[in-house]
């Protein structure tokens, strides 16, 4: 089964096509940042409007490679959660498709997405598995004991741990979205005179709240003017290390209590290459394993979103009639994936 994934949830416009059979994938991804660099952040209208200018042309160029609509089986679109306006344009995108060739549409939940991606190159984790999800809108522990079926052990009371990284890259001078590039500063050095608290890890609980480590850097920032390149290079490297090291905790708390070996850690800071050392020896130390997508699957795509919907477009699900975007959706809602 070929099956159609068009992610346009935020600022990334995705198109794959996935291949159930051969776990072949075809895919385009154009990210919008260019555009939203100059505001500091995300312009929801500027979003919907270059989702409508790149998707159509980007469809029909992966169209063309696959031998024409007639190849694709059923097609599956980010529903939700996240910018209304911007998931207007891929699910509308898609529910013409669907209509005009009459295939089987499925809106499917970003998240899901992001939580399995790391099966997409076929050596996914055993069941169950705990997930930890960790994106510019999301910060949360996921424990899966049946495949579609999601229990929420914990999430960020506050800001989400990519928003985080992205706020203190601001205050340290660096262009949006500065989470990659606070990374590239806080691996330059290999120490810091800095320590950032290690929030609400000393008292149980599996929540997590990020805005006060972007006060802790505003604090330093302020107290240390005019900064110098050294000293920029080890407040990034102390807030990495504490964002790092309460991940960590918290990771080793879920898996302890829901009694799983395997840990998945998906979106966006996924990407983080210290994060993915120190989970990777955490878990390995606990006799299981970590499991994370690909680099470029890390990050928002449609290969994610045909993959999810494949799944689910197999047993036959399928969008009931008047479906409609979901700005906020919780994952702990949807049904099953029969195996
Ligand atoms: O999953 P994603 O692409 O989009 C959302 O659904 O939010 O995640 C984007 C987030 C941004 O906040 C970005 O700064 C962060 O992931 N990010 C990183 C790294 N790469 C991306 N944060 C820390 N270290 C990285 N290497
Ligand atoms: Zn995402």
């Amino acid at each position: 089964m070929k099956v159609l994934g068009i992610e346009s949830s935020c600022d990334e416009t995705g198109i794959a096509v996935y291949d159930t059979q051969s776990g072949a994938i075809w895919q385009r991804l154009y990210s919008q940042i260019e555009k939203h660099r100059e505001y500091g952040g995300v312009v929801p209208e500027l979003a919907s409007r270059d989702h409508v200018v790149k998707a159509a042309p980007m469809l029909l160029d992966i169209l063309h490679e696959i031998g024409g609509v007639e190849a694709l089986d059923a097609i599956a679109y980010t529903r939700g959660p996240g910018l209304i306006g911007a998931l207007m344009v891929g699910a509308n995108l898609a529910r013409g498709l669907a209509f005009a060739t009459d295939k089987p549409l499925l809106g499917v939940h970003h998240m899901e997405g992001h939580l399995l991606a790391p099966m997409l190159d076929g050596a996914g984790p055993q069941l169950p598995f705990v997930a930890l999800l960790v994106s510019g809108g999301h910060t949360m522990l996921v424990e899966v004991r049946e495949l579609g079926r999601y229990r929420i052990l914990g999430e960020s009371l506050d800001d989400a741990v990519g928003e985080a990284f992205d706020k203190t890259a601001k205050l340290l001078g660096l262009p949006y979205p500065g989470g990659p590039e606070l990374a590239a500063l806080a691996d330059s050095v290999t120490a810091s005179t800095f320590k950032f608290p290690r929030p609400m890890t000393n008292r149980p609980g599996l929540d997590f709240s990020f805005s006060g480590l972007k006060t802790a850097a505003l604090t330093i920032v302020r107290q240390h003017q005019p900064l110098d390149h050294g000293l920029r290079a080890e407040i990034a490297h102390a807030f990495q290390d504490a964002v790092v090291e309460t991940l960590r905790i918290k990771c080793r708390r879920a898996l302890e209590a829901s009694a799983c070996l395997n840990l998945v850690i998906a979106g966006g800071v996924g990407a983080n290459r210290r994060l993915r050392e120190v989970l990777r020896a955490e878990v390995e130390a606990l006799g299981g394993r970590a499991y994370f997508p690909a680099l470029e699957y890390c990050t928002d795509n449609g290969a994610m979103i045909a993959y999810a919907g494949a799944l689910r477009l197999l047993q036959g699900q399928c969008d009931e009639p008047g479906a409609d975007v979901l700005a906020r959706w919780s994952l702990e809602t949807l049904p099953a994936i029969e195996a």
